[in-house]
């Protein structure tokens, strides 16, 4: 990794130890002060007032001019903190982010796509967010990133990883029914096994698509358990096993989901029109296996 980049969560953590530092401090003195108060000044301890003051003109400096240069410096590190976060790095890998209902999908720039956000360990990773249809946000805790996916406009975070590992990513903005089942997983790589993958093909040894991969990559894991467990639109297991669906009923399923509905479950399919035709029939040929 470049030595002198500031990750992001170096950018976000002295901000908020530094807040939640001052309102620990302040919460310790105030609650004892007022304890303090209501002790030693009750009415049965000191039924008369000690004294009468109208006002204390060192007292009133000094709770002004403290909170002030409190907040201030709140501010200057939120400040370069949230300048840090919008500064991506040299050599940062251009990463695009599809959010959809309700699923996501990354795609690199070789083209290779994937359900889950492969990165290598130690370079910083620029996510362009797209959002296919309503507002979706990526947030990624253990990198303290967050951000809106915004139809139609163009958004970005940055983040890099410094151990292999899972990291969770959620969909932070609620997108809709499945918005909880949003989320997916960033796997950070050590950088020659990220090359590797990123190299290998995902069309089948015959040249053909992957259908079980075009399945994953195109959300319809979101909304369609193949084990058969329930979710938002009905399970695919055993789906061949079903005498009114042929494949002819799969691509109308495909291409226009809202004609022939599913009994009990709502019309909120997109239609997968944007598939080229080998990307269908590799699709298709993968229900037919399920
Ligand atoms: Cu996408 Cu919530």
């Amino acid at each position: 990794m470049t030595p002198d980049i500031i990750t992001t969560t170096a950018a976000v953590d002295p901000v908020f130890f530094f807040i939640f530092g001052v309102c620990a401090v302040m919460l310790l003195g105030i609650s004892v002060a007022m304890l303090w108060f209501v002790i030693r000044y009750n009415r049965k301890r000191c039924p008369e007032p000690l004294s009468q003051k109208d006002n204390n003109l060192w007292l009133e400096v000094t709770w002004t001019v403290i909170p002030t240069i409190l907040v201030l410096l709140m501010f200057w590190y939120g400040w370069a903190g949230y300048l840090s976060l919008r500064r991506v790095p040299d050599g940062a890998m251009p990463v695009t982010a599809n959010a959809r209902m309700w699923s996501w999908q990354f795609v690199y720039e070789n083209g290779k796509s994937s359900d889950r956000l492969y990165v290598p360990v130690g370079q910083p990773v620029k996510v362009k967010l797209v959002a296919k249809d309503v507002l979706h946000a990526f947030y990624a805790p253990a990198f303290r990133v967050k951000r809106d996916a915004v139809p139609g406009m163009a958004n970005y975070v940055w983040f890099v990883a410094d151990k292999v590992g899972s990291y969770d990513l959620f969909c932070a903005e609620y997108c809709g029914v499945g918005h909880a089942d949003m989320t997916t997983t960033i796997e950070a790589l050590p950088p020659d096994e990220f090359a590797d993958w990123l190299a290998a093909a995902t069309k089948m040894p015959d040249g053909k698509p992957d259908g079980a991969e075009l399945f994953s990559n195109n959300g319809c894991t979101g909304c369609h358990s193949i084990d058969g467990s329930e979710s938002i639109g009905p399970t695919l297991k055993g789906l061949s096993l079903q005498p009114q669906i042929d494949r002819d009923y799969l691509r109308r399923a495909l291409l226009t989901p809202a004609a022939e509905l599913a009994p009990g479950y709502a019309p909120l399919m997109p239609a997968f029109d944007f598939l080229s035709d080998a990307e269908l029939n590799a699709l298709l040929d993968y229900l037919e296996r399920l």
